[in-house]
């Protein structure tokens, strides 16, 4: 995607030396891009844990690039097996993550320790280029639903929450890739864009790159959305998603549940977006069994802003001594989603909608 008519990824290796990399400091949007150079699979975690990389895919490709940064520094078995439990213990809740980092360990175990930095640099590579073709196929599939909703003279109005557009993965995004390809396509679509309290990701993230890109759009309070169906102004809702179990539970952002209970008691197709990385083929129960991150109470008491003479300050929002409880995701039962949207298609939200896209994959381990 383009920023100023420069064309970005998320995270990339920088073509100067040919083995940092680089990211786009999340946690600067909207008010200055800042692009960081990583250069330790330590610094790749911290980037992970304080955010300035984040969004599911993302996380598991920058963590990619973790190990090959790693490997560089030692290549030995005992050093990848080591860094890869580092990488793995960042964030819990986005499979993506060990799912990136379990295939960067298959790919390494089986190569000799001299011929690991190249194969590292290789298969984070590959992780990247395979996230950005998915979520463009994801993009394609999507604007089907999109178009299903167009008539002549009137917008589209999707809602989305958090963010999950081409910042949250290398790029394209999950369920901004629809709203890109659908604009792109010339249909006239309109975002309604949760501003996804505590941290903001929507406000922030989701309406800078819809801007950028010159999508019409509408930042919302998290509590508006039902309001808003109830007055027939939502078309339908395209979220993504950190975690999805093999039975079509789905795991994303806090606060994207009860836009799903919303949905359903106004018959609004509520769907998920998500490449197969996301999928925990070894789960079933997603409220029982997704480990869901409890982030600092700082996140939820505190916000951050631009002040009126410009500077970006952080202010406190609530009373010193009252408590505040933070968790970050929580759980959309399968029976409460439209379906979701994938690279090799469209499915419904059940065992059955995601062994039909994915066979092969579809025998728990
Ligand atoms: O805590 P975050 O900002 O990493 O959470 C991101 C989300 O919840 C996204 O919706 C999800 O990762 C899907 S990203 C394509």
């Amino acid at each position: 995607m383009k920023i100023d008519g420069i064309p970005y990824r998320s995270v990339w290796v920088d073509s100067a030396n040919g083995w940092q990399v680089r990211i786009i400091d999340q946690t600067k949007l909207p008010w200055s891009f800042e692009i960081l150079r990583l250069s330790s699979a330590a610094e790749v975690a911290h980037a992970i844990r304080s955010m300035q990389v984040r969004g599911a895919p993302l996380i598991g490709a920058a963590a990619a690039y973790g190990v090959a940064l790693a490997m560089r520094a030692d290549s030995s078995t005992e050093a990848l097996e080591q860094v890869a439990a580092m990488l793995a213990a960042t964030r819990p809740t986005a499979v993506n993550l060990r799912w990136a980092i379990e295939r960067m360990l298959t790919r390494l175990r089986n190569t000799r320790a001299a011929d690991r930095v190249a194969a590292a640099y290789a298969e984070a590579q590959a992780i990247a280029d395979e996230d950005v073709e998915q979520n463009a196929a994801i993009g394609r599939h999507g604007l089907k639903l999109i178009e299903a909703h167009a008539r002549p003279g009137r917008k589209v109005n999707v809602l989305t929450h958090c963010n999950a557009g081409w910042l949250a993965t290398v790029d394209w995004g999950t369920a901004l890739s629809p709203v890109y390809a659908a604009h792109d396509a010339g249909i006239e679509v309109h975002v309604w864009v949760d501003e996804t309290r505590p941290r903001n990701q929507g406000a922030s993230l989701t309406a800078f790159e819809l801007g950028k890109h010159g999508v019409a759009h509408t930042v919302i309070a998290d509590n508006a959305g039902g309001h808003l169906m109830q007055h027939g102004e939502v078309d339908l809702c395209i979220v993504g998603a950190d975690r999805v179990t093999a039975a079509g539970d789905a795991a994303n952002k806090i606060g994207t549940y009860l836009k799903a209970l919303a949905a359903r008691d106004n018959d609004v197709p509520f769907w998920v977006a998500m490449p197969s990385s996301t999928i925990d083929w070894r789960l079933r129960d997603g409220v029982a069994d997704i480990p869901i991150e409890q982030r600092a109470a700082t996140e939820l008491t505190t916000v951050t802003g631009r002040a009126m003479d410009g500077s970006v300050t952080t202010v406190r929002v609530v009373p010193s001594g009252s408590g505040a409880a933070n968790p970050a995701f929580d759980v959309t039962p399968a029976r409460l989603l439209s379906g979701f949207i994938t690279e090799r298609g469209t499915c419904e939200a059940s065992d059955a909608g995601l062994r039909s896209l994915f066979p092969e994959a579809a025998t728990p381990h």
